[in-house]
């Protein structure tokens, strides 16, 4: 398909016409949508000015993914989002098939954007090749102006064997007196690896080395990279495709991993061991990180799949992102939390203890789409227990934990999709026992599930009818649990 290329003057007049049509209650309260039309990956989560920026990948005119534009949003404490203007759109020759995925930072010159724009020449016989190449456009917070002599790393300048098409999503950041640039690329036996370049003036970049490679075992081409240190190890994301699964792990066919191990900075060799998956979810990928000027890192994910998206009739915006999740590192696994300033926004709290669960329940006062709730199991004699969400007559959204075998399931069958498609997953967790601590964030089309303080996470989109606002409780046997529940209102 042809598609037109609009400016981005067209497109801010575009986006600011159509969003119009879409009221607040129509978007989940603190998690970040399209303003208009199609989002996927988060780019450029980055602080400018004092404030953070969080870029998503944008196609307004349409719901589904297209000709890739730069989206923009920003935030004061992360889960307050204010749109701000698009910042790219595919509008240059380099990029004048797609602003893919990226990274940016505050620098002297100002707010530096590094994305891939993506372009295609002739091969001289009647047909196209697709080119990747690594872009750069600084601004002011705002307005942003792609350089001049883009691209600033061509896919032909890589060694031998190295896809020209398969080479995106660079992440960049400040090393001593340089700057370091990984990005995703493919070798020849088509399998994903991470290069790593160097420059000063983020103009020039020198080849250093493949930071590291799959060796088969993960997927085919990897996306979106990130590189950070974490505790006292250095963590590695990537977000492969053609993923199989393992077990319990990798249970999406696009994943997210990640990897720990030691970098030598002056060599640029990185030791890392096996991978993990970062969320367990159906709906998560493509995560970008950002260090606060606290100290904390902080993640967000898109919190949607390729394979699996429902979009309501007549809902004009497509693609959320999760929740920022602080990471931390305990016994070489990353753990992750809801950003604590979630908590700012907790009203109604209604806290039980020592409730025996047998058979089912609900209890007066837990119920809702925008809660930060927590379940803990804390012993009694059970052989599965249950937390349904979003539930009444109709719907219901269903999460079992079974002791005996260490199993978390989620069923979402019935979490008003309209036909139905894979709507069960399992995740293993630790045994503690019979005990278990589930802490549900929700916000009206998602539900993000932190286990046991934030080991693992379970993300999911859902598109139940925001009057099924139900919750209950059941078990086989007898189950004693804890309820802490707070509602999530933005002031
Ligand atoms: C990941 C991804 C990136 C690419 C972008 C295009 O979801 O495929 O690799 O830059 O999406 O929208």
């Amino acid at each position: 398909m042809e598609f037109r290329r609009y400016t981005i003057e067209e497109t801010r007049a575009y986006e600011k016409k159509a969003s119009e049509a879409i009221g607040e209650k129509d978007r989940p309260a603190f998690h970040l949508t399209p303003l208009v039309g199609w989002m996927n990956d988060p780019n450029g989560f980055s602080v400018y000015q004092g404030k953070t920026h969080l870029f998503y990948q944008y196609y307004p005119y349409d719901t589904c993914w297209g000709p890739m534009h730069w989206g923009h949003a920003v935030s004061e404490d992360l889960i307050r989002w204010e749109f701000l203007p698009a910042a790219l759109s595919p509008d240059s020759d380099p990029d004048a098939i797609g602003c893919f995925s990226g990274t940016a930072m505050e620098t002297e010159e100002g707010h530096v954007l590094l994305y891939t724009g993506v372009s295609k020449v002739p091969n001289g016989d009647g047909t196209e090749t697709e080119l990747q190449n690594q872009c750069l456009a600084v601004g002011d917070g705002v307005n942003y102006s792609k350089y001049e002599n883009n691209p600033v790393v061509r896919g032909e300048d890589l060694p031998d064997g190295f896809n020209r098409t398969d080479f995106r999503d660079p992440k960049f950041w400040k090393e001593g007196d340089h700057y370091c640039m990984i990005a995703g690329n493919r070798d020849e036996n088509r399998f994903g690896q991470i290069l790593l370049f160097t420059s000063t003036d983020l103009r020039n970049w020198k080849y250093e080395t493949v930071l590291a490679h799959n060796d088969g075992r993960y997927g085919g081409m990897w996306e979106c990279p990130d590189f950070f240190a974490l505790g006292d190890k250095h963590v590695l994301i990537t977000s492969p495709q053609d993923m199989r699964a393992d077990r319990y792990e990798f249970h999406n066919g696009n994943n997210a991993i990640y990897f720990t191990g030691d970098y030598d900075a002056e060599k640029h060799v990185y030791s890392y061991g096996d991978a993990r998956a970062l969320d367990y979810g159906f709906d998560f990928y493509a995560p970008e990180t950002l260090l606060l000027p606290d100290g904390r890192r902080v993640m967000v994910g898109w919190m949607q799949s390729w394979d699996n998206n429902f979009l309501p009739q007549g809902r004009k915006w497509n693609g959320m992102m999760t929740i920022p999740r602080e990471l931390t590192l305990k016994n070489g696994r990353i753990w992750q939390i809801p950003i604590r300033e979630i908590e700012n926004y907790r009203t109604g709290k209604t806290v039980y203890t020592d409730v025996t669960v047998a058979g089912d329940c609900e209890l007066e006062g837990i119920r809702g789409r925008y809660l930060d709730m927590t379940v803990t199991v804390k012993g009694g004699s059970y052989d599965s227990f249950t937390v349904e969400i979003a539930c009444d007559e109709e719907n219901t959204t269903v999460f079992t934990y079974d002791p005996a075998r260490n199993m978390m399931e989620a069923d979402r069958t019935y979490s008003g999709l309209i036909r139905d498609v894979l709507c069960q997953r399992k995740m293993r967790v630790a045994d503690r026992n019979g005990e278990i601590k589930l802490r549900f964030i929700l916000d009206r089309n998602s539900a993000e599930l932190f286990v046991n303080d934030g080991e693992q996470v379970f993300s999911m989109a859902m598109v139940t009818p925001l009057q099924s606002e139900g919750i209950r409780f059941s078990a086989q046997g007898t189950a004693v649990i804890d309820v802490e529940k707070y509602e999530l209102v933005m002031k």
